[in-house]
């Protein structure tokens, strides 16, 4: 099948939406931008048009989708048994990067819930997200890449993974986080961090009070968390202490990358070595932005190994990729 792109970085035209709603509604698959990551969507709640979902990125077909509605209004339409809790959460993050996992309703297909009972619902802010769902309806969407890949934060990337296997993408330029939404479990008492992100287990409890986490479990609640993920071909090689690298650096024979930041960028010799900054350490939600990116960019550059700068806490949505990438963590 070709693979429609639709540009509408500068522009959101009417048509361009109706067209790509009308795919939707056919059941066929649309790749839109979000804030957080590309997304790969589909008729949420119709089971053949989500079955393809999975197909065309390769996923294990036990790891449940994320629906993703057009107004909060939706909420309802998908979920059951919303307590005070998640309304004061969905106040103040809804239309945002933040995702709850709530009980489903019946409505809702087991290939969108894995077979789960619950069903995980975020209200995404990007403008053209919030388009395409009003002119549809209610899209299941895992980030638009091909399983085990980098999530994708522009257009090209998911070109990369997936063109010619889904009808149409739309191209909205760079994600404006680069990560995915923070994924919190209301059905828990207390309510469960499953995947840290932009929205932190601080700005949560601020609203909420206490909350527990699972992210750094090894039998994590959120299937997709299991999965080896989010890397690139490249070894990603963490290493706390920083002058440590350039003595890795003069014993290893192949092609070598290096993750760091605006402050530290010149202790590396950009002639050895393939640099690449993410910006400065002051501005994590920058830094985050261009990780996924990064990924990709050393691998098109034929890195093997690359070696990593610690970028604040463990349990920050930055590290909390990182290492889920990388095979091993030098001190
Ligand atoms: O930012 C995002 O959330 C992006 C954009 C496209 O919205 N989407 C995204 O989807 O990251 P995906 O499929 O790559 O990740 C969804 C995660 C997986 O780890 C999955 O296991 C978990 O959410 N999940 C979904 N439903 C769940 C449920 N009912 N219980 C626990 N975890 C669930
Ligand atoms: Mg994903």
């Amino acid at each position: 099948m070709e693979t429609k792109i639709f540009d509408m970085k500068k522009n959101i035209l009417d048509d361009d939406i109706f067209f790509c709603a009308k795919i939707i509604k056919e059941g066929g698959l649309v790749a839109f931008p979000t804030e957080t990551v590309y997304g790969l969507g589909a008729n949420a709640l119709c089971e053949t048009s989500v079955k393809k979902i999975y197909e065309a990125k390769g996923r294990p077909s036990d790891n449940p989708l994320i629906i993703h509605i057009g107004d909060v209004g939706q909420l309802d339409l998908v979920a059951k048994n919303v307590c005070d809790k998640t309304k004061a959460l969905i106040k103040k993050f809804w239309p945002g990067a933040l995702t709850v996992i709530l009980y489903k309703k019946d409505i809702v297909p087991n290939a969108t819930s894995g077979g789960l009972k619950t069903v995980a619902v975020r209200f995404p802010s990007n403008e053209i997200a919030k388009r395409l769902i009003k002119a549809s309806v209610p899209l299941a969407a895992p980030s638009a890449n091909t399983s085990g890949k980098p999530s994708p934060t522009q257009m090209g990337h998911v070109k990369e993974d997936l063109e010619n296997k889904i009808e149409a993408i739309i191209d909205g330029g760079s994600c404006n986080f680069g990560l995915e939404s923070t994924i919190i479990d209301m059905t828990e008492n207390p309510p469960k961090l499953l995947r840290p992100g932009t929205i932190t287990r601080e700005m949560i409890e601020d609203i909420i009070g206490h909350i527990e986490t699972d992210i750094n479990s090894k039998k994590p609640k959120a299937p997709g968390m299991k999965y080896k993920h989010y890397s690139p071909n490249a070894t990603i090689i963490l290493v706390k202490n920083r002058e440590k690298i350039n003595e890795y650096l003069k014993e290893t024979t192949e092609k070598v990358g290096i993750l760091t930041t605006t402050e530290n960028e010149k202790y590396y010799n950009k002639n050895k070595c393939e640099v690449i900054t993410l910006g400065s350490i002051d501005n994590p939600i920058e830094m985050g932005s261009k990780l996924y990116k990064s990924f990709r960019e050393f691998d098109e550059k034929g890195v093997k190994v690359v070696y990593s700068e610690y970028f604040g806490s463990d349990d920050s949505a930055i590290m909390n990729r990182l290492k889920k990438a990388s095979s091993k963590i030098n001190t």
